[in-house]
This record gives structure tokens, C-alpha cells and sequence, in this order.
């Protein structure tokens, strides 16, 4: 067993990919810092900032195949604010994490970060179905903390340097006196997250979600059931627990808040946040995903707590960031 540590420390740790669903090429500009995912070899479930949910709908666990410990790496890329794209045609893997870009290509040593050739020590690797990536050149890459402890089995990655980074980065413009706006969200299925970041990179917001103390599991959204989701609509004193801490609203001067629609209105969830936390004085700016709906009620029903809030804007995965600022303009 011992050995089989020491092997697994000796060459690091090495990420399986799943590629079914990966979109080739795809980018993001955003990052969720401060993220920590805690993932255990032979455990499906994940822990993203202390919140356990599914690594996939697969039931896919990390697991330790020739000595090398296999993660479900979309999840854990996507998680931390980033994207995977799978090109079949040329077996290239892209990963996206902020502004860095790193290509792989399977079977060679040859990497690319932003374009610049580096060397694997390990190539690329299609095993049973995945895609085996070198962990150390990626959390090098883009600045990812990763630590194995080896009696729990349990391997964990954050981007707690961006957080730092981005903190400073905030310090910095709060003392040019410049304004600062958050972008906080909640989501299930990442459609108001992907708007989320959209937002965030338009308008140069930090980015925060809300994670519910207890997820969502896929049952609990499904909504033609008697799911958890639909108790809680139908429940005027449900307020589901947020287990992230806002600690530092106070400087931000613009939050825009987002959420899917569920049942015509917002999830419980958001009167939870706005009970938790006051937000007067400060311009909200509501979005929203959904599958029809529009924003209006929900933004009547944020009006109740803050008077003031800003005309809704109902977005989809191809509002653009042209229809984001004209949203914005026409708040103003
Ligand atoms: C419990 C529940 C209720 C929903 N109710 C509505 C609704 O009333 N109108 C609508 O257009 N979409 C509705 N939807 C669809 C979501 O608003 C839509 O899929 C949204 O983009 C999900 O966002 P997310 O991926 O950020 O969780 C509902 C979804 C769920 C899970």
C-alpha cells in the first residue's frame, strides 16, 4: 500500500477526462476563486467549498488504475471556473481556465500553454474510455493548489493563489476609488452560471455564488415529481440554507443577482440571501435563466425587499455581451 503511495506521489497525480458532452474549443474569462474540491478515490460524490454533490450523473469516481489516480477532471475544471473542449478529429484536449489556454494532444508529450510548447513527463492517454491528463503541468499552469493526502486517500484542488490574487486585485481598485460591482448567483445546472460569468467578464465584477448548504440533487429539481424544488416554491416559509458566507458586500456598490426561474419566481434560496444580508443602498441588477419565463415577477418579489432594484434582464446561453451592457445602459 505504502508503495503504492509512494508511486502515486512519485509521479503525481494524474486527471482522467471524460469526454462525452465536452464542447471543442469552448472559453471562459472567468474564475470561480476560492473554490476547494475534495474528491476521494472510489467516492462518486465531490465536495465543492464543503457542499457534496455528484461528480457526474455517471456516478464516475476517481479511482486508481497502473498506480495512477484517475479524477473526473470536467467536473473539477468546470467547478473552478473553467472549460474542457475535446476535438475527436485530432485527439486534442483544451482546457480553458481564465485567460490561460492549454492545449494536449493524446499519445504526445507536447503541450501547449497560450501557445507556448512545454514538455509532459507523461503523454496523454486514452484508458478505458478516458482521457488521462498530467496533473502537476495543469495545476502549474493555472496556478491550482493540489494536495493528496495519502492515509484518506483524498485529493484536493483549489484556486485559493487567484483568490489572493483577484483580493488584491480588488483592494487596488476600492483604493483608486473606483466603483465595484459583484456578480452573485445562484444555479443548478450552470445555465445562470455561464450567464453569471458572461456578466462578470462585461462588466469586470468579482463573481460569487450561492451554494446551498444542502445541494440540489437531480431529483430534487425534477420538477414534474413532488421534488424538493417544488415543496419548497409551493412552501411560503422555505428558506433553504446558504452555506456560502458573504463577508464582504459592504464594498461593492452594484450587485447583479442571478437565478433560474423556478415556478414563475426566483428559487427559495434567493429570499433566504436577501433576508441574510442587507443590501440597501446598493444597485441590484436581478437576471435570470429559464426555460420561458420572463423575469418580472421575480423582480416584484425582490422589490418587496429592496425597493429600488433595477429593471430584470432574462438571458440565455447566447445573450451577448453587446445586449448585457445595452441592459445596463437602460438601467441607468
Ligand atoms: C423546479 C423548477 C421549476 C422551474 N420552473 C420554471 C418556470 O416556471 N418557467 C420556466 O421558464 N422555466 C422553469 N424552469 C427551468 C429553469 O428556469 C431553467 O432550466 C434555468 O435555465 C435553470 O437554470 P440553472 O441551470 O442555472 O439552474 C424550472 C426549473 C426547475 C428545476
Amino acid at each position: 500500500m505504502r508503495k503504492r503511495i509512494s508511486a502515486i506521489l512519485t509521479i503525481f497525480m494524474i486527471f482522467g477526462l471524460v469526454l462525452t458532452g465536452c464542447a471543442a474549443g469552448a472559453e471562459t474569462d472567468m474564475k470561480n476563486s476560492g473554490t476547494e474540491i475534495v474528491l476521494q478515490i472510489g467516492n462518486p460524490n465531490m465536495t465543492v467549498n464543503g457542499a457534496e454533490k455528484a461528480i457526474d450523473s455517471e456516478g464516475t469516481a476517481p479511482l486508481i488504475v497502473n498506480e495512477r489516480t484517475l479524477l473526473p477532471i470536467r467536473a473539477v475544471i468546470e467547478e473552478i471556473g473553467g472549460e474542457v473542449g475535446w476535438n475527436g478529429e485530432t485527439s486534442e484536449v483544451t482546457l480553458t481556465y481564465g485567460n490561460d489556454e492549454i492545449k494536449l494532444e493524446i499519445g504526445s508529450t507536447e503541450a501547449y500553454l497560450n501557445g507556448k510548447k512545454a514538455d509532459l513527463d507523461t503523454a496523454p492517454a486514452i484508458i478505458g474510455g478516458r482521457t488521462m491528463l498530467p496533473i502537476r503541468f495543469i495545476a502549474e499552469s493555472f496556478k491550482f493548489e493540489v494536495k493528496w493526502d495519502g492515509e484518506t486517500q483524498k485529493i484536493t484542488v483549489s484556486n485559493k493563489v487567484d483568490s489572493a490574487d483577484s483580493a488584491i486585485a480588488s483592494e487596488d481598485k476600492k483604493e483608486a476609488g473606483g466603483k465595484k460591482s459583484a456578480v452573485i448567483y445562484f444555479s443548478c445546472t450552470n445555465n445562470t452560471k455561464r450567464l453569471a460569468e458572461k456578466i462578470a467578464t462585461a462588466t469586470d465584477s468579482d463573481i460569487f455564488e450561492i451554494v446551498p448548504k444542502q445541494p440540489y440533487t437531480d431529483e430534487d429539481i425534477d420538477y414534474n415529481s413532488d421534488c424538493r424544488a417544488n415543496r419548497e416554491q409551493n412552501d411560503d416559509l422555505a428558506r433553504p440554507e446558504i452555506l456560502t458566507v458573504f463577508d464582504n458586500l459592504a464594498e461593492y456598490d452594484t450587485v447583479y443577482l442571478g437565478y433560474p426561474i423556478w415556478w414563475g419566481t426566483m428559487p427559495k434560496i434567493i429570499n433566504t440571501f436577501l433576508e441574510t444580508y442587507d443590501l440597501s443602498g446598493k444597485t441590484i441588477m436581478p437576471f435570470c435563466t429559464s426555460g420561458s419565463s420572463g423575469i418580472s415577477t421575480s423582480v416584484k418579489a425582490i422589490k418587496a425587499y429592496l425597493p429600488d432594484v433595477k429593471e430584470g434582464m432574462r438571458g440565455t446561453s447566447s445573450t451577448t455581451e453587446e445586449e448585457i451592457k445595452t441592459w445596463i445602459e437602460n438601467s441607468k
